[in-house]
């Protein structure tokens, strides 16, 4: 389980830091940085599957996605004597995630590459992509020398053998991969692959398209499908999958608390599913193509939430989105119910989900507010924050 979630320098969040409980809830108004942290969770995601370079530059880049405030503020800019404004940069770029856990820690510190001094000619084409320039891996809540076990600093690697003493990997790492996806030798690195796989196994929904020409609203080949898609255009299957080696009573009643005395049914014809629901008044049942956008989503998120193969970490961003208010009970009862296999983030905006999801045990408040442009946690104690420490350059 996650602990510590650590941000700065990317948007919004200048200098975060979250405890993370069981099941976490990312609160607070429009622009105060809730999507923000969604997005900075999944692109310390994208690191183990090796993509948070390409993430990054679909998002904008480094200049579109480093904070975009002053280095730091002084006296009268937090007094609002003086207006805010930028000095000259006296410390490198530096965009930094990492989260740390019981067992693991993980930080990435991502950068631009040095001036290129050479002819014009010669240069790299690629040189507004971030440089990785330091990653590290270690040995519970926090980052300390002894504790370190893989240190990647630019392009050199080394890890702690049985006997502690430190190996260097001859092979040096490109500047555009993370060390996760570069080595995979589980005996030389048995830590890094532990890490590595964990956060591969983190899962994140948004937004679920349901529009008339969307993929969740046609028949689709079934296979199975133990974790819905983030499309969901294998809905039927994942359903399928969860009434065969999942929890069907879990399916039904989930089913029955939102839409009182319905039914959904997998049809099969050639091999290609769909769901159809049975409601109550109704002389036959509905196909896909014609439930409610609600409706949908709401099958789309219990399919996600009662997954026959939880995640180590779920992530939704703003699933209320579409749903009347009269749903939002089941669904914090299903939320509820995956946060006792998987631990739980939930962004979101609906009032009556967050007081749902709040009387729940082991539920957290995450809620958030902007205070000169950077997001902070509202009501945290300084002590309450857990301790933490990025790697230096
Ligand atoms: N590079 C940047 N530097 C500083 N702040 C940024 C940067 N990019 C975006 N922001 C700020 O981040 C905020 C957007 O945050 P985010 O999208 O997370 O808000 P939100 O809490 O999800 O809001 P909503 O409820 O409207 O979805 C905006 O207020 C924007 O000013
Ligand atoms: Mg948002």
């Amino acid at each position: 389980m996650l602990t510590t979630l650590a941000i700065a320098h990317y948007r919004s969040l200048r200098d975060f830091i979250a405890p993370l409980g069981r099941l976490n809830l990312v609160t607070g108004p429009n622009g105060s940085g809730k999507s923000n942290v969604y997005r900075a969770l999944r692109l310390l995601a994208e690191t183990a599957r090796g993509g948070v370079i390409p993430s990054l530059a679909r998002e904008g880049g480094l200049p579109s996605t480093l904070w975009a405030g002053p280095e730091r503020f002084s006296r009268g800019m937090l007094t609002g004597e003086d207006p805010v404004q930028g000095t000259r940069r006296s410390e490198p770029v530096s965009l930094r995630l990492g989260f740390a856990g019981d067992e693991f820690g993980y930080a990435i510190d991502l950068g631009l590459p040095a001036p290129d001094l050479r002819p014009a000619d010669k240069r790299t084409k690629f040189s507004l992509d971030p440089i990785i320039k330091r990653e590290c891996i270690w040995n519970g809540p926090l980052l300390r020398p002894s504790a370190l076990l893989v240190d990647r600093q630019g392009a050199s690697m080394r890890t702690r053998d049985d006997s502690g003493e430190w190996q260097t990997i001859a092979q040096p790492v490109a500047s555009f991969d993370s060390m996760m996806t570069e080595f995979s030798d589980p005996r030389t690195a048995p830590e890094m692959i532990a890490v590595r796989e964990t956060i591969r196994s983190w899962r994140f929904y948004d937004h679920f398209r349901t529009d008339s020409d969307s993929p969740v609203r046609q028949p689709q080949i079934g296979t199975h499908t133990p974790v819905l898609s983030n499309d969901g255009a294998d809905l039927a299957a994942a359903l399928q999958t969860i009434r065969e080696i999942g929890d069907p009573a879990a399916l039904d009643a989930a089913i029955d608390d939102a839409f009182p005395g319905s039914r959904i049914e997998i049809t099969n014809l050639d091999g290609r599913f769909e769901v159809v629901m049975y409601q109550h008044g109704l002389l036959r049942p509905l196909k896909a193509a014609e439930l409610s956008d609600g409706t949908l989503r709401y099958l789309l998120l219990v399919a996600a939430l009662l997954t026959p193969r939880p995640p180590a970490l779920l992530v939704l961003n703003e699933p209320e989105t579409s749903l009347h208010p009269d749903l939002l009970a089941a669904l914090a009862r299903l939320i509820a119910a995956a946060s006792a296999h998987s631990q739980v983030l939930v962004v979101s905006h609906a009032a009556r989900l967050i007081a749902a999801l709040e009387r729940e045990r082991d539920s957290q408040s995450i809620v958030l507010e902007k205070e000169l442009g950077a997001t902070r946690i509202v009501g945290v104690d300084e002590l309450d924050m857990p301790a933490w420490k990025w790697p230096s350059r």
